[in-house]
C-alpha cells in the first residue's frame, strides 16, 4: 500500500469502535467509521445499520465514490444479549446472531468485492473471549461469537491466495458502553434462574466497569494493519481474562467448567 490505507470501522460512535475511530484518525489513517445515528458533525461518520443490507450498500457505495478503494475492514458493531438461554426471547435472540454475526458478514461480503479487485486487503473482526468459551447466561452472545470466530478462520484460508488477510480480536472484559447498551431478555421471571442470573450478572457487570481501556484494542489494531502476515487471533485483556483461554486449552472440560461456574458464583447458586 503505496497511500494511505482507507479504513472502516463498523460501530464507530462508542466504545471500542470509537477508540479505533480516533486513535487512527490521529495516526493519519484515511478512517471511516459508522453509526446507526451518525449525525451531521462528522463527515466520516457514515449511516449504517449492520442489520440492513440497503444501508450497509449504501455506505459502502458512498465510501468507494469517495476514495475508490477499502483496505481495512473492522467489523466491530455488536450487542449484548444477557439472559437464560431458555427464557431469552427469539427476537433478542435473532437480533443477537443477526447484529454480531450477520451483520459482520453483511459488511463482510459488501467489501470483499472491492479488495478482490484490488488483490490486497485486511479484515478484522473484533469477536470476544466468549468465542473460545462460553460465558452462563450470554449464551447468545458467545453462539454468535462463535459463529464469527468459525466463519473467519474460514474465509481466511478462502482469501489468502487473493492477499486478503482475515484476523480475529479476542477482548477480554473492556470498559465501554455495552453494559448501558446491554438487552436484558427474560421472557419471565422462573425461581430456577432468578440466583444464578442475578450472580452472573453482577460479575458481568463489574468485570466491564473495572474492565481494560479500549485503546489498547486500537493500538493492536494498527499493528495488525501494519502487520505483512497477521495472524489468525490475538487476544487481548487483562491477565486473569487471558488466563482462561489458556486454561480452556489445557485443563479437562469438567474442571474448566467448574472454575467459569466458580467465576460467575455459579457453583453455590441454588435455586430460592
Ligand atoms: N466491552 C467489552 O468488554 C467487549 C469484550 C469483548 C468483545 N467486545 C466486542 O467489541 C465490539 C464493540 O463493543 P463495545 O464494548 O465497544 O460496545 P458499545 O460501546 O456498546 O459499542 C457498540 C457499537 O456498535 C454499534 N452497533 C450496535 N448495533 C449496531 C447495528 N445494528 N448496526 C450498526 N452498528 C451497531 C453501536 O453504534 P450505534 O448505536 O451508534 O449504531 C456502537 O458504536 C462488539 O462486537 C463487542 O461484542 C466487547
Amino acid at each position: 500500500m503505496n497511500e494511505q490505507p482507507v479504513l472502516l470501522i463498523t460501530g464507530a460512535s462508542s466504545g471500542i469502535g470509537k477508540a479505533c475511530f480516533d486513535y487512527l484518525f490521529s495516526k493519519g489513517y484515511k478512517v471511516y467509521g459508522t453509526s446507526r445515528k451518525p449525525g451531521d458533525q462528522n463527515p466520516y461518520l457514515l449511516k449504517m445499520d449492520v442489520n440492513n443490507k440497503k444501508s450497509i450498500d449504501a455506505a459502502i457505495r458512498h465510501l468507494i465514490n469517495k476514495e475508490g478503494r477499502i483496505d481495512v475492514l473492522i467489523n466491530n458493531a455488536g450487542i449484548s444479549v444477557v439472559g437464560a438461554a431458555e427464557l431469552t426471547s427469539e427476537e433478542n435472540a435473532r437480533l443477537q446472531m443477526e447484529t454480531n454475526f450477520w451483520g459482520a458478514v453483511q459488511v463482510t461480503h459488501a467489501v470483499l468485492p472491492h479488495m478482490r479487485k484490488k488483490q490486497t486487503g485486511k479484515i478484522i473482526n473484533v469477536s470476544s473471549l466468549a468465542g473460545l468459551f462460553a460465558i452462563p447466561f450470554q449464551g447468545f452472545y458467545t453462539a454468535s461469537k462463535h459463529a464469527l470466530e468459525g466463519y473467519s478462520e474460514a474465509l481466511r484460508m478462502e482469501l489468502k491466495a487473493m492477499n486478503i488477510h482475515v484476523s480475529l480480536i479476542e477482548p477480554g472484559d473492556f470498559k465501554t458502553e455495552i453494559s448501558q447498551n446491554r438487552i436484558l431478555s427474560n421472557e419471565r421471571e422462573d425461581k430456577d434462574y432468578k440466583k444464578g442470573l442475578a450472580a452472573a450478572m453482577e460479575i458481568i457487570v463489574k468485570g466491564e466497569r473495572k474492565g481494560d481501556k479500549a485503546i489498547k484494542v486500537a493500538k493492536l489494531c494498527q499493528k495488525i494493519i501494519q502487520s505483512k502476515r497477521p495472524k489468525l487471533r490475538y487476544r487481548i485483556g487483562k491477565p486473569l481474562d487471558l488466563s482462561a483461554a489458556v486454561l480452556k486449552k489445557i485443563l479437562p472440560q469438567r474442571l474448566f467448567e467448574w472454575l467459569i461456574m466458580g467465576h460467575y458464583q455459579l457453583n453455590k447458586a441454588k435455586k430460592i
